[in-house]
């Protein structure tokens, strides 16, 4: 598979900007777009199962978690999660009527693949999200569901991220059809969402860039940032936090931002950048007064938005990144993306090697 970076600078640059035409692929696979249902799947029967486990590491784990939110949501199914390097060892306990998915881009992961073996000694029935279809955790699942996001090359993982998003609220909304939770006209009006993504993540990769690159350029002085989000955009907050230390070196934390007063406040002052993702959904108003206790102290604020938010927050010291208003399904993965290329630029203004950060692996088959 000869895989070249085009026109592009760096391969991750390439991968965040395929991102609308992989996860339109990997949404197909996944979802009929002539009726508007998710297609009947796999091997594993979401109706019955009592709870889902599910563990990975680093961006695929943080997937796992947005997935998390929306398998408790849309279907009512307890999700137990861990980090695979925890999942492994804590002894939960497991039923073995339950199932047990496993996220992975390479496949090859160590601990993941040790989790996995170590759910199906407990007898649960175990699925696979991964990108290699001929790897080792897709071999030992009992039902494969790729992502179909093409080879990834940048250490930092992008496209495999939104792509293992899509993947998890297709099945979310499956598993939802399958237990009675969702009806068929709220699986419609849920799978239309799905469909518009595509389309919007190429505007918004279209049009965002000249904000972005302006505010890397005052990142790129930073020593550290704090991320905030609610719901599912506080494991997003996580995700742009790790982007921004895996490939520009900068410290950053990602918080729920109900949390903010129970420590992160403490570290706030002029110098530290809060970057608060907010798209108006149930939790804007909870997420803007926490964002009126980082101004009260100085904080410098870059509020990642809608047009809908942008219209009623009322802070005039901040800047603003405004994104299209999108359904509440698919503003994880609409808001991937800016948070992903601030993470870019600023690592290419300081120089650093982009897409083979030091110290890092793509694929750690060691534990
Ligand atoms: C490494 C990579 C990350 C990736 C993680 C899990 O840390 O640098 O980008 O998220 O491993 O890898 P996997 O292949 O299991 O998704």
């Amino acid at each position: 598979y000869l895989v070249d970076k085009g026109n592009h600078r760096h391969f991750m640059e390439k991968e965040i900007y395929e991102q609308p035409e992989v996860v339109a692929h990997a949404l197909g696979q996944y979802v009929n777009f002539i009726d508007n249902l998710v297609a009947p799947s796999s091997n594993i029967d979401f109706a019955k199962l009592p709870s889902l486990a599910i563990s990975a590491c680093g961006t695929a784990y943080l997937a796992g978690l947005i997935g998390k939110y929306w398998f408790e949501r849309y279907a009512r199914l307890p999700v137990e999660i861990d980090v695979a390097s925890e999942f492994r060892y804590r002894e939960i306990p497991l039923s073995p009527q339950s199932a047990a998915l496993f996220i992975s881009q390479s496949g090859e992961t160590a601990d993941t693949l040790a989790s996995l073996r170590y759910c199906k000694e407990h007898g649960l029935k175990i699925g696979a999200v991964v990108n290699a279809r001929e790897s080792t955790i897709a071999r030992e699942s009992d039902a494969v569901f790729p992502i179909l996001a093409g080879p990834e090359i940048g250490v930092a993982s992008t496209k495999a991220f939104t792509c293992q998003l899509a993947v998890l609220a297709a099945l979310a909304i499956g598993a939802g059809r399958a237990r009675g939770t969702v009806n068929e006209e709220e699986e419609q009006v849920l799978v239309q969402s799905l469909a518009e993504m595509p389309r919007i993540m190429g505007e918004v990769l279209n049009s965002i860039q000249p904000k972005i690159e302006l505010l890397s350029r005052e990142l790129s002085k930073c020593r550290d940032v704090l991320y905030l989000g609610r719901g599912t955009s506080f494991p997003l907050a996580m995700e742009g936090a790790l982007k921004l230390k895996e490939i520009s070196y900068i410290h950053a934390e990602g918080y729920a931002a109900g949390e903010l007063k129970h420590g992160p406040i403490a570290l706030i002052d002029e110098n530290m950048p809060v970057i608060v993702i907010a798209p108006h959904d149930r939790f804007f108003d909870k997420t803007v007064s926490n964002m009126q206790e980082v101004a009260a102290r100085g904080g410098r604020i870059i509020l990642i938005t809608d047009g809908k938010g942008a219209a009623v927050s009322k802070l005039n010291t901040m800047h603003t990144i405004v994104l299209p208003d999108v359904d509440e399904i698919i503003a994880p993965m609409i808001f991937s993306l800016p948070v992903q290329l601030l993470a870019y630029h600023t690592a290419v203004l300081l120089g650093t090697d982009v897409d083979q950060p030091r110290n890092l692996a793509k694929s750690v088959t060691v534990e």
